[in-house]
């Protein structure tokens, strides 16, 4: 079986066959997953299924056993915590791995795109929990990548501070034409952002839900209450009512 990560999609993802063993336990197991160029899909999936290790493998942070991965050169990664270096000021976090003279003007315009105008010379410490979750957002957009992959990106933040990232996410998405995988144990989260949720399990995606709401069904609606107790059940949850 031939093991390839290549950057040589233009846009979106492709995932074939992909195996990743730990040992010999295997957490991916010959799993597939496409993604197209501007979608934003969802990846759900109880804790240890393999959501991580399928972002670090699309990240090419890590090489599968078998299978191939098909990736964009440009890609950028955010997690859950913002793993910004402390001893630079926000600026340079942002401007980490940019070459050339308009370095700072990027990262300039990119910190006022997530609402950070003026936090350029903040030290991380001196950022709230969303305030450096912005800076990692800044700082993934700031090479305009083709792929970005948010692995649990709001789980520490606040309920509104978490809506608000929401908001940001669909600017962003206007702005930037690029596909996102997202990573979450929120349903209510993937229910908002998603084109498609995806539900791992068994080392594979197992059920798939194309979201094709408004933005004010995804609200509210029958539409949207049915589609949360599918992705309750297909986690093995009970619907609350
Ligand atoms: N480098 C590694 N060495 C050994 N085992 C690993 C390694 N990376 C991941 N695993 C194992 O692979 C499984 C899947 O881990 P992974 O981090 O992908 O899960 P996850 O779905 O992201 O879970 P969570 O929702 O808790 O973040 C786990 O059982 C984990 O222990
Ligand atoms: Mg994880």
């Amino acid at each position: 079986m031939t093991t390839v990560i290549e950057p040589r999609l233009q846009a979106g993802a492709l995932v074939d066959q992909v195996v990743r063993r730990f040992g010999d336990r295997i957490v991916l197991d010959h799993l597939d997953l496409r993604i197209e160029g501007e979608e934003l899909v969802v990846l759900l999936g109880p804790s240890g299924c393999g959501k991580s290790t399928l972002l670090r493998l699309l990240a090419g942070l890590d090489r599968p056993d078998g299978g191939a991965v098909e990736v964009p050169a440009q890609r950028a990664i955010v997690f859950q915590a913002d793993r910004l270096l402390p001893w630079q000021r926000v600026l340079r976090n942002v401007t980490i791995g940019l070459h050339g003279p308009g370095a700072d003007d990027r990262a300039r315009a990119a910190l006022r795109e997530v609402g950070l105008a003026g936090r350029e010379r903040a030290w991380p410490k001196e950022l709230s929990g969303g305030e450096a979750q912005r800076v990692s957002l800044a700082r993934a957009l700031v090479s305009e990548p083709e792929l970005v992959l948010l692995d649990e990106p709001f789980a520490a933040l606040d309920a509104i501070t978490r809506l608000r990232m929401h908001d940001l996410v669909r600017e962003l998405r206007r702005k930037h034409h690029a596909a996102m995988l997202l990573v979450t144990h929120d349903v209510d989260e993937a229910i908002a952002l998603a084109d498609r949720i995806d539900v791992m399990s068994n080392g594979r995606i197992g059920n798939s839900h194309t979201v094709d709401l408004s933005a004010a069904d995804r609200e509210a609606s029958i539409a949207r209450e049915e589609l949360r107790s599918a992705l309750l059940a297909d986690l093995g949850l009970v619907a609350q009512q």
